[in-house]
């Protein structure tokens, strides 16, 4: 029985946070512990190029530390394949053949598309590629016949948009070769959007609200204690507000198991007044610790030797590119241009 396959992928365009941890990559290394699927991850230099066409220097840099995020959280490269976009030319191929498929106005529509335009302030100058890489997303998807995609909610027009791609192939060849994906999204909306340290909606890297994986054990320390609680909690003994403050937002999400009763009394404490931020963040910080630390070592152990970070970088490349040529020559037989 050949396993069912799952691929995913993130843009290469910075260091990656707590929220990326908890709404996908602890996900991930889950499903890929579970030895029940064909997993593939990869870093989305080309579709980042799309809108970062001047700045290329700043993904050429976060390829070595997204890799190092990778695999200090978990991901396994004996377990998963882990690989680079650029580096597989099928992809491109692909793109290729499935724009013939989609019309101008459907790009247009698909509302993530749509929201990234207006704020990234590209005015009338939408770079092509920024427009079209939902087909190429489609491209990376259905080049590994993947099953499921687990993804953030913003990703599911993508999905849908592959789905749309692969029935119109398929009907237009008269064949099966492409899959119809899947995409797992996060359960619930915390769990799909973290918000930052100040009570920011957004942890991002812009906003400069961010907890990072790569962050020391002394920055950590300071951020937590610098969390964004109840302004009007003035004195321990005043009554305090649990909604909105980042320290119990951030206890919900990261409090193991047998920490939530502790949680749930700690909050009618706060409320009722005599509890102090600091003695709430302290107990924060250790549970992010505790989560953290294990994560810290492995990066400082595969970052003594990045050369061979990329090395295994590489030879993922090369498994990929295997599997995305096998799929471009079914594509192309379907198509009837296997002319040799
Ligand atoms: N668009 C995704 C993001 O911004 C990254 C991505 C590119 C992706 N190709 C993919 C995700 C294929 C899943 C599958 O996060």
């Amino acid at each position: 029985m050949t396993k069912p396959i799952i691929l995913t992928g993130d843009r290469p365009t910075g260091k990656l946070h707590l929220g990326h941890y908890v709404g996908s990559l602890k996900n991930r290394v889950l499903l890929q512990n579970e030895d029940k699927y064909e997993m593939f991850v990869f870093l989305a230099d080309q579709q980042a190029l799309t809108d970062h066409a001047k700045t290329a220097e700043k993904i050429r840099e976060s390829i070595g530390s997204v890799a190092l995020d990778y695999l200090s959280v978990g991901l396994d490269p004996d377990k998963s394949t882990i690989f680079i976009q650029s580096q597989i030319p099928e992809l491109a191929e692909l793109t290729m053949y499935y724009m013939n498929l989609v019309s101008l106005a459907r790009l247009e529509r698909n509302p993530t598309v749509k929201s990234e335009i207006a704020q990234k302030g590209f005015g009338e100058s939408i770079p092509t590629g920024f427009l079209v890489y939902p087909i190429s997303q489609a491209a990376d998807i259905t080049a590994f016949k993947a099953n499921y995609v687990p993804v953030g909610n913003d990703q599911k027009p993508m999905i849908e948009q592959t789905r749309e791609i692969v029935r119109s192939f398929n009907h237009t060849y008269q064949t099966d070769v492409l899959i119809e994906p899947e995409g797992i999204f996060p359960k619930n909306e915390s769990a799909g959007r973290l918000p930052g340290l100040d009570g920011n909606a957004k942890m991002s890297k812009s906003l400069g609200n961010g907890i990072y994986l790569s962050d020391d054990a002394d920055t950590l320390r300071k951020k937590v204690m610098s969390m964004y609680t109840d302004p009007q909690h003035i004195h321990v003994e005043d009554p305090g507000k649990i909604e909105g403050n980042m320290v119990f937002h951030y206890l919900d999400i990261f409090a193991p198991e047998e920490n939530k009763a502790e949680v749930e009394s700690m909050k009618e404490h706060y409320q009722r007044g005599g509890l102090g931020d600091v003695k709430t963040k302290r107990y924060l910080l250790e549970i992010l610790e505790a989560e953290l630390t294990p994560i810290r070592k492995r990066r400082l152990d595969y970052a003594k030797d990045m050369g061979e970070v990329f090395n295994m970088l590489k030879k993922g490349s090369e498994k990929a590119r295997s599997v995305a040529g096998q799929t471009l020559s079914e594509v192309k037989a379907a198509m009837g241009i296997n002319y040799f």
